[in-house]
């Protein structure tokens, strides 16, 4: 054990780490990775079922990325962004075509915040509106402005945060009061309503951009249906208001499209911001996509942004060569196809555990809902408090078993690489299936 244990304590004393307290951090290692799993410095393995922060799409060592990765350093690994570099050109194309029609041309950044930043900044600039409506259950990244876009309450230790943010409800159907005794497409228009009064309220010549996860994720995958995002479409274009969509976890085929908005290809946005899986994690690197019409208006404006590190080019090479593995290995599809597998086992999870509240997503992207009581639909860790005794036990249950994957309040986050096979699927549920079992000692009725 000494060898695990050591490093933890290194890393605790000399190192920080992110959204809470370094006395209760009590991590796992991390000394190798390979396919869907890693293994810690001791050799214990663990399924990877979150793909880290749901980022390593394609899978741990991959030679072809890193090999790609190793060329380009060999060749050139940085030029300052105002230099005209052969891995930037050629990922500005592929991104141009992987992207929905009308998107043209990219600014690189180094994650998914301040991709965020940007994309706020360039709809502010272009329209010289000031408010970016964004949504209550939604997480777009640890900087200022993005923590204050973002409504997950880890912003409510940013408050009052950006001034210019104003928030709408969600698309909850399992928990908002609004689609109580609604139909889904019911609560859907209802949600849509108020978003048209909040807009009149807030005044639309004030509003720059609606700002929306193209398939909601970290806030626990609550996604509007189809009445929903043609509402949100019809609000912009009776509004004007730009339409930014945040893909940096739905994309790259993570809900078995290659974005999340690519599910209602009657959306048209204006701007895509993008980052995890557009290298996996290989390489830092995110990405802001603009329409034709937005990257006109900078040919004689000028785009007040920079970064050192836009548009490295070993973050380049590395995101060009995953678009190639996504492409090769057909990763897209097969997350869709693998993805009703994950789905038709949590569904018989679902039946078999009175602990199972709720089941949502697409893809290989899903999310277990945990209550006490399926009538009353209490959770067994309310919103935004510390996890409760039967959560705590889940995620160490979990983990003992080897796997690997977040575990937020009452929820488990089912979103492995999209590499994954049908035998890593069933080894995955049945880590699951004891997992709820002891979920299932605490439900009451
Ligand atoms: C939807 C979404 N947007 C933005 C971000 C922020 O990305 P990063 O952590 O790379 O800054 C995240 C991170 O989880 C995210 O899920």
């Amino acid at each position: 054990m000494v060898k695990h244990v050591e490093l933890a304590r290194r890393n605790k004393q000399f190192t920080l780490t992110s959204w809470q307290t370094q006395n209760g951090w009590r991590p796992v290692s991390m000394a190798r990775a390979d396919d869907v799993y890693f293994w810690d410095a001791n050799g214990k393995r663990y399924l990877d079922w979150s793909s880290q922060l749901v980022n390593v799409n394609i899978g741990h060592n991959n030679q072809q990325v890193i090999e790609a990765i190793q060329a380009q350093a060999a060749k050139l690994t940085y030029a300052m962004p105002s230099l005209a570099t052969e891995p930037r050109a050629r990922l500005g194309e592929l991104l141009a075509e992987i992207t929905p029609d009308g998107l043209t041309k990219s600014f690189f950044t180094l994650g998914g915040a301040d991709a965020i930043e940007n994309a706020m900044k360039i709809a502010r600039l272009v329209t010289g509106r000031q408010k970016i409506l964004t949504r209550y259950r939604a997480y777009h990244g640890g900087t200022f402005g993005a923590m204050s876009a973002g409504g997950d309450p880890r912003r409510l230790a940013n408050e009052p945060g950006v001034p210019w943010i104003v928030r709408l409800h969600d698309p909850y159907a399992y928990r908002s009061p609004l689609y109580d005794g609604r139909t889904r497409d019911e609560g859907d228009q209802a949600l849509i309503d108020q978003m048209a009064e909040t807009i009149e309220y807030e005044g639309a010549d004030n509003i720059a951009a609606v700002l929306l996860e193209g398939y909601s994720g970290t806030s626990g995958i609550i996604q509007g249906e189809e009445v929903y995002w043609r509402g949100v479409q019809q609000l912009c274009d009776q509004y004007g208001l730009l339409l930014i969509i945040d893909e940096v976890m739905s994309g790259y085929g993570r809900t078995g499209k290659w974005f999340g908005v690519n599910h209602y290809p009657w959306v048209k946005p204006d701007i895509i911001v993008m980052a995890k899986g557009l290298t996996s994690g290989y390489v830092p690197l995110g990405a802001v996509v603009v329409s034709e019409q937005i990257a006109a208006h900078f040919e004689e404006n000028v785009l007040w942004a920079g970064l050192t590190y836009s548009a490295h080019a070993l973050a380049c090479a590395a995101a060009i060569a995953n678009i190639q593995v996504y492409r090769q290995q057909d990763l897209i599809e097969r997350s869709a196809k693998m993805g009703q597998v994950l789905r038709a086992g949590l569904v018989a999870l679902a039946e078999k555990h009175p602990s199972v509240g709720d089941i949502r997503g697409t893809g290989l992207h899903q999310v277990i809902e945990l209550v006490k009581n399926r009538d009353s639909r209490e959770p067994f860790s309310p919103f935004n408090q510390p996890m409760t005794e039967p959560m705590q036990k889940v995620a160490a249950l979990l983990l003992a078993n080897g796997m690997s994957t977040f575990v937020k309040w009452n929820w488990i986050f089912c979103t492995p690489p999209l590499i994954i096979n049908e035998a890593q699927i069933e080894e995955g549920l049945s880590i699951i299936d004891k997992a709820l079992m002891l979920a299932d000692a605490y439900t009451e009725g």
